[in-house]
């Protein structure tokens, strides 16, 4: 997948600022410093490239999109129960917490290295703000100045679906099914979410 940084920057821009969220400034240039529009979406799966977390968070953008849009023909209550800016939102700002996990290992001067395709150019840490993934994502938003709603934390909180919840744990487990019956936003970001992933960026 070809990725145009610029472009994929400007259109989260404009979208977010097409929310007129509260704080939303804050949030763009709290984006920029995080390093949200040049960070890989991954170590060695998905967009592992610079640019890839913003055109992965787009493509998440683009499927919920699509999903709501569907959606409503069969369950025209949707339209009410989720909005465009709640997609918005959830959607450019669920993986957030990426921004500072995959470091870009060292190229030697000596030996220049030739990354095979299998091989990643970035190793993974998970020592900045262990917090957890999508909680973390919910709290560096927060921290930003932007204003969530309840949903969009919700649904950014638990986009990793069943993959994130402690089956052992019964108030994980009990809170995730709420959480799921609540809010329609948490079920179409986590589709959104696999159908990025697993069909538009394979
Ligand atoms: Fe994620
Ligand atoms: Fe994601």
């Amino acid at each position: 997948m070809d990725i145009n940084i610029k472009a994929n920057k400007d259109k989260c821009i404009e979208l977010l600022r097409s929310t007129g969220r509260e704080g939303i400034e804050y949030l763009i240039i709290e984006l920029e410093k995080m390093g949200f529009f040049t960070a890989p979406a991954s170590a060695v799966h998905h967009l592992n490239c610079e640019g890839g977390l913003a055109q992965h968070s787009l493509n998440t953008y683009y499927a919920a999109l699509g999903v709501w849009e569907n959606m409503k023909i069969y369950c025209p209550h949707i339209a009410k129960e989720v909005e465009p800016d709640n997609i918005i939102m959830a959607a450019l700002l669920h993986d957030i917490c990426k921004c500072d996990v995959y470091k870009r290992k060292r190229e030697s001067s000596t030996r220049p290295y030739n990354y095979s395709k299998e091989e990643s150019r970035y190793s993974a840490k998970y020592d900045e703000f262990p917090i957890g993934h999508g909680e973390k994502s919910v709290i560096l938003a927060l921290c930003s100045g932007v204003v969530l709603c309840d949903s969009e934390m919700v649904a950014i909180r638990w986009h990793m679906g069943p993959w994130s919840v402690n089956m052992e744990n019964n108030d994980e487990k009990l809170s995730f099914k709420a959480a799921q019956d609540k809010y329609a936003l948490v079920t179409i970001l986590q589709v959104a979410d696999t159908l990025a992933a697993r069909i538009m960026e394979r």
